[in-house]
């Protein structure tokens, strides 16, 4: 009998086409919801390998479920939905898809910068209600990017990335990590600085940290007083590192100026998100990665990262390096 592989979304049949050779794949077929819970937690009863997404929860009940669970690989970066330190107990390897992801969430994390500043979105709209009568001087003006302050909240890959896009505007980068970084400091000019000091010196406030039990709810209402009241957030992380009542309220009172949001503290959300209400956001559903070929080339290394484990072999992307000692 060949191994199982359950793959809870639905992905292209040319990219899992090569790995039926040697497993008996199956994928959850619809497109537009997720796998229901009880049918994922037969299928880890199951599956010798599951390819997971952001959506799905991977924990203890699921893990000891999976008795004949070699591998998990979740198609994102962030593996905030997985309980690594179950997997690790029940000897079930975790990979995730970094690298492959970095230039594409960084041009994304900018290209929501900028579209937040220069008011791209309700240009866009204003102009489709027919409300375009007149040119004027200060129509739809927003905040100069170029020469301004980026702080970076987690200084990781992306972080980097986004800290390597700022250069060509020539901004002055700040950072804060939990590790410094000696690299970024010295090949793109960045400055490490407190928290406290980043958020009350930047223009831009982007977040990159992944969510942790420290970074949860890490941005509340006392932060945002502490910003410039001109500052522009950005989060591309993960939605409950935000606090979303205070964020709001930030926003309509004023405490900043806009925010431009890939990720919410609940997804999907609806129309009727009152964060949705506001002229000054630009929300996105989270698409940091979403692009044709980055998406191919993160499937590619789950699948890499399955067949590498169900082979016995070493997996490219291992997030629980002690899953198997
Ligand atoms: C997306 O949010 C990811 O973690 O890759
Ligand atoms: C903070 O953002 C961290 O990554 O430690």
């Amino acid at each position: 009998m060949k191994p199982y592989v359950f793959i809870t979304r639905k992905l292209p049949d040319e990219a899992v086409e090569k790995l039926r050779a040697k497993y008996d794949v199956k994928m959850w077929e619809k497109e537009d919801v997720g796998v229901p819970r009880s049918i994922l937690l037969e299928e880890a009863g199951r599956a010798d390998a599951l390819l997971t997404m952001l959506s799905d929860q991977i924990d203890e009940e699921l893990l000891s479920a999976g008795t004949r669970l070699k591998v998990v690989t979740n198609l994102a970066v962030g593996y905030d939905n997985v309980d690594v330190e179950a997997a690790t107990k029940h000897g079930i390897a975790i990979c995730n898809t970094p690298d492959v992801l970095t230039a594409a969430t960084a041009d994304l994390t900018f290209a929501l910068l900028m579209a937040t500043a220069r008011r791209i979105v309700e240009g866009a709209e204003f102009i489709k209600a027919g409300q375009w009568k007149s040119w004027s001087p200060l129509l739809l003006a927003g905040h100069d990017i170029h020469h301004k302050t980026i702080g970076i909240v987690g200084m990781g890959g992306i972080g980097s990335a986004v800290a390597k896009r700022a250069t060509g505007f020539e901004m002055e980068i700040l950072y804060h990590n939990r590790s410094r970084k000696n690299d970024v400091e010295m090949e793109l000019g960045a400055t490490y600085c407190s928290f406290e000091q980043l958020i009350e010196r930047s223009d831009f406030v982007v977040c990159l940290t992944p969510l942790t039990e420290e970074t949860k709810n890490l941005f509340t209402r006392d932060v945002f007083r502490r910003m410039k009241k001109t500052a522009i957030f950005i989060n591309a992380s993960r939605g409950p590192v935000v606090n979303e009542e205070d964020l709001y309220a930030a926003l309509v009172d004023g405490d900043i100026a806009a925010a431009g949001l890939d990720v919410f503290a609940k997804e999907p959300i609806d129309q009727t998100h009152p964060l949705l209400g506001l002229s000054n956001v630009v929300a996105i559903p989270h698409i940091g990665s979403a692009t044709v070929e980055t998406r191919l080339n993160m499937i590619q290394l789950c699948l890499d990262n399955i067949d590498a484990i169900l082979s016995g072999k070493e997996p490219k992307t291992l997030v629980n390096k002690e899953w198997n000692k």
